[in-house]
């Protein structure tokens, strides 16, 4: 069966033609990032505004790019949530009036679980129960998986995202917006131990994580304590670096460490990551250092990291396998429960 996978939960419209929830025939992304880079962050009117402009070409083109006439799609799989009401709300309503107009069914589908979903694409024997490791610029999440769409949450973040604090600490650093991709090149260059950071404790709650005090240690360390947003740095140039490679140590170990705790404390045969910060080499090599179980680990291909419509598409066929088309009256939602 061919899906039609279309995502819009927060600055990327996506769209993607997927084979039985396998193969991408198209994985159509159209990225705003230039457009809120200004801001240092995504701009909600604006992203709303532009996933209206571009939806319907973006579609038209993962079609083309996959070279299937719209009679061949089977299934509309659209993102449900979690993300900005407003980007979800265009995704979600194209769904309906593409179901509606190819008399074909459409299903909504989970942005985290698809997200764990991209490092399941090509994988066709995943050792379940498994840790399933969300880090994306809005999550940061735990879970117990027995299959792909089910699951238990055994931690997640009390205050930032993972990829919130490396694009807030990037901020700071006067980089560009996303910052991930920018601390993780420019910390190649640091000279480690130059920095002491600490990683954030939750107490009585071993697998949660916390990354303000985290962001805040760095800051006081660029500007000083309590300095407007605009202040001079403190730091010389080349110890830029310096700060990158030592926050992103500090934050990705803890997030090793107590990923591969969680999945010896909670039997865990296999280890599932996904999200925008999986594409961090330093992470994965982290993971291969610290893994002495020898726990298999399963990462997304690097198109399939950050936001796409393929992992949409992929994750829907399974879903309408198991659970049939959803219905016209499917409301998006904002955040996880
Ligand atoms: O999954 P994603 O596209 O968006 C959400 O669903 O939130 O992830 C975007 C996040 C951004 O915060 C970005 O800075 C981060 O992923 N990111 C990275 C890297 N590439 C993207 N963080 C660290 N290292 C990277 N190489
Ligand atoms: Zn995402």
């Amino acid at each position: 069966m061919l899906v039609l996978g279309i995502e819009t939960s927060c600055d990327e419209t996506a769209c993607a033609i997927v084979k039985d929830g396998k193969e991408a025939l198209s994985n159509v992304i159209e990225s705003q990032a230039e457009l809120h880079r200004p801001f240092g962050g995504v701009f909600p009117e604006i992203a709303c505004r532009k996933h209206v402009d571009v939806i319907i070409p973006v579609i038209q083109e993962a079609l083309s790019k996959a070279g299937v006439s719209k009679e061949q799609i089977g299934l509309i799989a659209v993102t449900q949530g979690p993300g900005l009401i407003g980007a979800l709300l265009i995704g979600l309503n194209s769904a309906k009036a593409l179901s509606l107009a190819w008399d074909i069914p459409f299903v909504g589908v989970n942005h985290v679980e698809a997200h764990l979903y991209a490092a399941m694409m090509r994988e066709s024997a995943i050792p379940f129960p498994a840790l399933g490791l969300v880090i994306s610029g809005g999550h940061t999440l735990l879970l117990k998986m027995s299959d792909p769409c089910t699951y238990e949450r055994i931690g997640s973040t009390q205050d930032d995202a993972i990829g919130e604090a490396f694009d807030k600490v990037a901020s700071l650093l006067g980089l560009p917006y996303p910052g991930g991709p920018a601390i993780e090149q420019l910390a190649k260059k640091g000279r480690p131990g130059r920095f002491q950071f600490q990683s954030g404790k939750v107490k009585g709650r071993p697998f949660d994580f916390s990354f303000s005090g985290l962001k805040t240690n760095v800051r006081y360390v660029i500007k000083g304590m309590n300095a407007a947003k605009d202040a001079p740095l403190l730091i010389q140039e080349e110890e830029k670096a310096d700060v990158a490679l030592s926050f992103q140590e500090t934050a990705l170990k803890d997030i090793v460490c107590k990923s591969l705790a969680a999945a010896s404390a909670f039997d865990c045969r296999s280890l599932i990551c996904g999200g925008g910060v999986a594409n961090n080499q330093r992470l994965k090599e982290l993971f291969e250092l610290h893994n002495n179980a020898d726990l298999p680990l399963f990462f997304p291909h690097p198109a399939l990291t950050t936001d796409n419509a393929a992992m949409i598409a992929g994750l829907g066929f399974h879903i309408f396998a198991k659970m049939g088309r959803s219905s016209l009256c499917l409301e998006p939602f904002t955040a996880l429960n």
